[in-house]
């Protein structure tokens, strides 16, 4: 049982707290977790060569840019469970993120089934980045299990707001549940 969360966003604000306090609770019921900064990573843009759908349906399953985007692929597979944490970015998923979610283009067809959940932090309105994560979820074909927004602007707000917590616990418990539905 593995729950993988990859944080989009470029600094140590609001995401990343989130997504270390649900991790933290989800491991405390003995499931394992792995946080991904992809602001520590080096991980380029997609350049459209399509060399991952050489093999047509049966994908090459590889990407021909060498940067840490490989050492993140079987991280990827091997996960039960995504959690895709962005900040919002002019009412849209981060560029970070976004970079990231093209890079999956030679696995993407292995993500069916596999369950993601999303998280959202904006100063005023989330906008349409949770349905920007809900629509790649959707084009995977993986198993939305739920989400939290949070309104927040300076890096340490979240934090600072008991009632982000209990939210997280609730969802951390949802995670558990069907984490452990499959194993
Ligand atoms: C480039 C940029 C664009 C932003 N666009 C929005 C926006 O459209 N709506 C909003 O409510 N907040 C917006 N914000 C504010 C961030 O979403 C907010 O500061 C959030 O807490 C950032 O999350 P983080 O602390 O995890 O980085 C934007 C911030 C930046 C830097």
């Amino acid at each position: 049982m593995k729950v993988l969360a990859v944080c989009g966003s470029p600094r140590k604000g609001n995401t990343e707290w989130i997504l270390r306090k649900l991790l933290d609770e989800v491991s405390q019921a003995g499931v394992d977790t792995e946080l991904l900064l992809l602001r520590e990573m080096n991980i380029g843009a997609c350049d459209g060569c399509l060399a991952c759908e050489a093999g047509g349906k049966q994908r090459k399953n590889i990407c021909n840019i060498e940067d840490d985007m490989q050492g993140l692929y079987p991280k990827l597979l091997e996960a039960d469970c995504l959690i895709f944490g962005t900040p919002v970015y002019f009412e849209m998923l981060s560029g970070q993120l976004k970079t990231f979610i093209d890079r999956t283009c030679p696995i993407w067809t292995k993500l069916k089934n596999k369950r993601i959940v999303g998280i959202a932090v904006a100063e005023e309105g989330i906008g349409k980045a949770m349905q920007n994560l809900r629509t790649y979820a959707a084009v995977c074909g993986m198993d939305w299990v739920g989400s939290v927004t949070a309104l927040a602007k300076t890096p340490k707000e979240a934090s600072k707001r008991p009632e982000i917590a209990g939210r997280l616990k609730i969802l951390s418990r949802k995670i558990v549940r069907v984490v452990k539905e499959r194993s």
